[in-house]
């Protein structure tokens, strides 16, 4: 099963890349899709296309295109529960220590890290960053 997960800009900035990376390859999940990719408002629209209705929909799409992205596409047993899991949740200030989000993050608004949260979701998100060459089978 694979999943998609990006380092958003605020982990980016902060130099979080190789600690999300670590995270993933230490639970023996593969990273089989990797790449830096700077939004444009219409792939970003595209991505939270569920949430654009929700008051917060402006800031989400300005955060998540004001500074470049690393996308992964990361392949596992249940990747896509297991994956959010090392993330934590959703609001760093209720993540638990132990996860990225727990322990590296403050608010909501600049969360470090997004993951797919259902295997359709997953699918639809990895169609939208990758093409089948870009995913490598090893
Ligand atoms: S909801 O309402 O439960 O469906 O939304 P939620 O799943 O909690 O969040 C969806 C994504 O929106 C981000 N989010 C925000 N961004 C900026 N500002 C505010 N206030 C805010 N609230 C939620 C949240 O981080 C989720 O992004 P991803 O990338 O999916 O984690």
């Amino acid at each position: 099963m694979r999943t998609f997960l990006a380092v958003k800009p605020d982990g980016v900035k902060r130099g979080l890349v190789g600690e999300v990376i670590k995270r993933i390859e230490d639970k023996n999940l593969k990273i089989v899709g990797l790449k830096m990719i700077w939004l444009d408002r219409e792939k970003a629209e595209k991505h939270y296309e569920e949430h654009k209705n929700k008051d917060f929909f402006n800031e989400l799409i300005e955060y998540i295109t004001s500074k470049p992205i690393v996308a992964m596409a990361i392949e596992g047993q249940n990747a896509v529960s297991v994956t959010r899991n090392l993330i934590g949740a959703t609001d760093p200030s209720e993540a638990k220590p132990g996860t990225i989000r727990g322990d590296y993050g403050l608010e909501i608004s600049e969360n470090i890290v997004h993951a797919a949260d259902s295997p359709e979701n997953a699918e639809r998100e990895l169609n939208l960053y990758f093409n089948e060459k870009e995913l490598q089978e090893y």
